[in-house]
């Protein structure tokens, strides 16, 4: 009714101010025929529409800037909602797309997983083919190999790229003297084992020379973990047999199938025949008193520098491969055990520990290392001393007639350690050291922390 009314020009006049900017206001989005819109009005190009120009002119004459004002604010008003409509509409969409897209992207990876996992056998059964494939393209080379002259192996292996590396680098031992060949690369290191210098120089001769070894000593004293380290160190391979008196010839050498008492099948081999056939290997025989010395001595043939195995049921004669040696690990130097607190070691076929090239006893670390060492497994430094002393009287006493009948072992400090604070120190003392050794120390151990301890 506005807009008719503002359409005929005459009756423009007729009009008051008020009912002119209601009019204005109504007409700019009719105007347009359109929803109202900023850059429309803002250019001049559409002020040629009649009735724009119609309502210009008369609100030109009548309208304040007041009025005007408002009613262009109306208008500005309604096209900023409107393109928030428009965007907040936009955004929707947007979301909605890419929700979609989300949505089958989920779907085409399902579906790709669906796939391969239909088509994929597991992951040991692939792991196993490559294992075998690989084992069979090295089976002939291997085999040809162990079946060759010893001299041959040893051109071999001695052609194999082995790097020479100081030993004050390889063993982290400051000042330490010469060079030392590293098979490959270094194996689970401990950053915190100290090697004893005079038994490291030993060890190295050996390795050199192709000799075994024995080491002895307390319980805890480091002798698996020597060998265990030195091998890392060196990148060279390392076999470990834990034997104890249940241990038979076939859990260390190997063995096929048995069916009806008979052997029969594939021959599996065993750890020592495994460090037999592995170039610069150490095959650590831990706890070897233990074993039952009949066993041991089938050992006898593979402990001399040219040792040979022959697998029983193939034939196939095994040589011992370059550069692998033995180390034995025992708490006795394999001549049975005086102190009797080792009551499963055995006394060793000599003709068996004569295939070692030396014995040497692996004693506790120096009191300042052992302090060191424990500082690093997280003791206060104090703590660490106050303890090495007080343990070192525990050993200095052992045999005495008020003393202990065995040494507080490094496990048992380091325990010590790991419980401080847990309870009363004498608590901890009881339960990591006294509960842990044999009763007839007990006393002697407790007499000797109570009169140590808080001094
Ligand atoms: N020289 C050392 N430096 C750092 N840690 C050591 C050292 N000697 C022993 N240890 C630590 O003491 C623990 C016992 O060592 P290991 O098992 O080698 O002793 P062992 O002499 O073989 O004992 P057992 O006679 O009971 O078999 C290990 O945790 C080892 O890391
Ligand atoms: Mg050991």
């Amino acid at each position: 009714m506005i807009k008719e009314m503002i359409v005929k020009q005459s009756e423009l006049e007729t009009l008051s101010k008020e009912e002119l900017a209601r009019a204005a206001a109504a007409l700019f989005p009719a105007a347009f025929g359109q929803k109202p819109r900023l850059d429309h009005l803002q250019d001049p190009e559409n002020w040629g529409s009649t009735t724009f120009v119609q309502v210009k002119a008369a609100s030109q004459e009548v309208l304040t800037p007041a009025v005007y004002g408002q009613a262009i604010g109306q208008v500005v008003g309604s096209a900023v909602r409107d393109a928030e409509d428009r965007l907040a509409g936009k955004i929707q969409q947007i979301a909605q797309e890419v929700t979609a897209l989300g949505v089958s992207a989920n779907l085409a990876l399902k579906g790709v997983s669906d796939l391969t996992d239909a088509a994929r056998p597991p992951l040991d059964e692939v792991e196993g083919l490559v294992r075998n494939a690989v084992a069979a393209a090295f089976k002939p080379l291997q085999e040809s190999l162990n079946a060759a002259p010893a001299e041959i192996q040893r051109q071999v292996v001695e052609a194999s790229p082995r790097e020479l590396k100081s030993v004050e680098e390889v063993f982290d031992l400051p000042g330490e003297k010469g060079e030392v060949e590293v098979w490959g690369p270094r194996g689970e290191i401990d950053p915190d084992y100290i090697f004893n210098p005079q038994l490291l120089r030993m060890a190295l001769k050996a390795l050199e020379l192709r000799d075994n070894f024995w080491l002895f000593g307390e319980r805890g004293t480091g002798k698996t973990q020597f060998a265990m380290q030195l091998a890392a160190r060196l990148g060279r391979k390392i076999f470990r047999v834990s034997f104890d008196r249940t241990m038979e010839r076939l859990d260390f050498l190997g063995g096929g199938g048995v069916e009806n008492g008979d052997t029969v099948g594939v021959w599996q081999d065993g750890v020592v025949l495994l460090a037999m056939r592995t170039p610069g290997a150490i095959c650590l025989l831990d706890e070897v008193a233990r074993g039952k010395p009949e066993y041991l001595v089938a050992l006898n043939a593979l402990l001399e520098p040219g040792g040979t195995y022959t697998i029983p049921i193939t034939g196939e004669v095994v040589n011992r491969a370059p550069g692998m040696i033995f180390i034995a690990a025992d708490n006795t130097d394999g001549n049975g055990d005086e102190t009797g607190r080792y009551t499963n070691a055995n006394q060793m076929d000599s003709s068996f520990l004569d295939r070692f090239a030396f014995s040497e006893e692996v004693l506790f670390l120096p009191v300042q290392q052992e302090v060191d060492l424990l500082i690093r497994k997280g003791a206060d430094p104090a703590l660490a001393k106050k303890l090495v002393d007080m343990i070192n009287v525990c050993r200095a006493k052992v045999g005495a007639v008020d003393g202990p009948v065995e040494p507080p072992s490094l496990r048992q400090v380091m325990a010590f350690v790991r419980y401080y604070g847990s309870d009363t120190d004498e608590m901890v003392f009881k339960r990591t050291i006294i509960n842990k050794s044999s009763s007839m120390s007990a006393e002697a151990l407790l007499q000797i922390f109570t009169s140590q301890w808080e001094v």
